[in-house]
């Protein structure tokens, strides 16, 4: 059996372990030190718009946060991106708030403004005005910020940018994970860097990036004893996990370019084949870091996606459908849903192909002799 070739496997950049080894040597075992002030100050320069950066478990820890501290509780409402990974709607559920999901546009495969206000108007006319909105750049493509902006803006309702997918994406020149009341980013096993498991909030105030941390440490008040007039949460980033955080920043820009290569050589390898189309940029305002290339089928396509899917496994190389809409999810079946068919069609349609930065000459040449054979 031929090795696996995984749609997105860590990828190591060489000094991880030199940082682990200073929290050992220096005893920071412990959801707090130098790795984590540290990754935080890199993240900061990274993303680069004056943003201060706390670094959490998770991503799904950060999305909670962000809505704890947009005062999301029982009943409330909260819109959220139907199309996205169930990480992003979950945190409205662990608050007792309903999701309602608004479904995509063709463009970028994200919200989609129009359907977004018409689910605003709708819910404010029912009088239950949406508290939040959760928008979601998927696979790396940034949403189209200005327009869900202007409507966000013109309700007063904050934004949660989830960019989980997107670190080192821009939207005109700006560094997706900055344009959300609250923005979170994912260092999960399979992004485009990784901490094993963690993620981050970033925030547009000093004082939010306090507050996350004093909630994220189980709220304790200044006092020599423990004392508590909040519910705290344990979700703080541990010093040995931001030392793979600090290693793997050495790499991003490097490990990003590498990732867009696999979108190239995916553009190159369909070109000619009718019927496959490469998600990529629609226009020049925006530039993916192509966490994941995906391709989508139409009638045309010389042979199906069930068929390429078989293919690909059979050579051991993982492909996997697009996200599954959360409306047509069981457990959201009953959450209301404004849209058209546009994410029901992506599912339906597309795939997404392996896209480490770590996969080589040879991985790609059985990729591209799966495609010959097929034809
Ligand atoms: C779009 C999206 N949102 C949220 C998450 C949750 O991040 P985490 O796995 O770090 O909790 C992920 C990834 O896992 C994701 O892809």
């Amino acid at each position: 059996m031929n090795s696996k070739i995984w749609l997105s496997s860590p990828h190591m950049g060489g000094n991880e372990q030199t940082y682990i080894k200073e929290a050992f040597d220096t005893n920071w075992i412990a959801p707090l030190g130098p790795n984590v002030s540290g990754f935080e100050n890199d993240l900061e320069s990274y993303l680069n718009q004056n943003v201060h950066v706390a670094c959490l478990a998770s991503g799904t820890s950060a999305i909670h946060l962000a809505l704890v501290q947009l005062g999301v509780t029982i009943g409330d409402e909260v819109i959220c991106q139907s199309m996205t990974f169930s990480a992003s709607a979950n945190p409205i559920k662990y608050q007792g708030a309903n999701p309602i999901f608004v479904d995509s546009e063709i463009d970028t495969w994200n919200m989609c403004p129009i359907h977004l206000e018409a689910a605003i108007k709708d819910r404010v006319a029912n009088g239950t005005k949406p508290k939040a909105i959760i928008i979601v750049h998927l696979y790396g493509m940034p949403a189209k910020i200005s327009e869900l902006r202007a409507i966000a803006n013109k309700y007063e309702i904050p934004i949660v940018e989830d960019a989980a997918e997107a670190l080192g994406s821009t939207y005109k020149g700006v560094k997706c994970g900055t344009f959300g009341d609250y923005s979170i980013l994912s260092f999960n096993g399979n992004k485009i860097i990784t901490t094993s498991g963690g993620g981050a909030m970033v925030c547009n105030t000093k004082e939010k990036k306090e507050n996350t941390i004093f909630l994220a440490t189980q709220a304790r008040d200044q006092a020599p004893h423990y004392e508590h007039s909040q519910i705290g949460f344990n979700y703080r980033m541990s010093n040995i996990c931001a030392g793979i955080g600090r290693g793997q920043m050495e790499v991003l820009d490097k490990h990003i370019a590498l990732r867009q290569n696999m979108n190239v050589f995916y553009k190159n390898l369909f070109n000619d084949i009718d019927g496959i189309n490469v998600f990529q940029e629609y226009n020049k305002d925006i530039v993916s870091n192509h966490w994941l290339s995906c391709i989508v089928f139409s009638d045309k396509a010389p042979f199906s996606k069930d068929e390429f899917y078989n293919k690909m496994l059979e050579d051991n190389i993982e492909t996997r459908p697009l996200w599954k809409p959360m409306h047509l999810q069981p457990i959201f079946k009953n959450a209301p849903y404004y849209g058209a068919k546009v994410s029901e069609t992506l599912f339906k349609n597309g795939l997404c192909l392996p896209s480490g930065s770590n996969l080589s000459d040879a991985d790609r040449v059985r990729i591209t002799n799966v495609v010959k054979n097929l034809i």
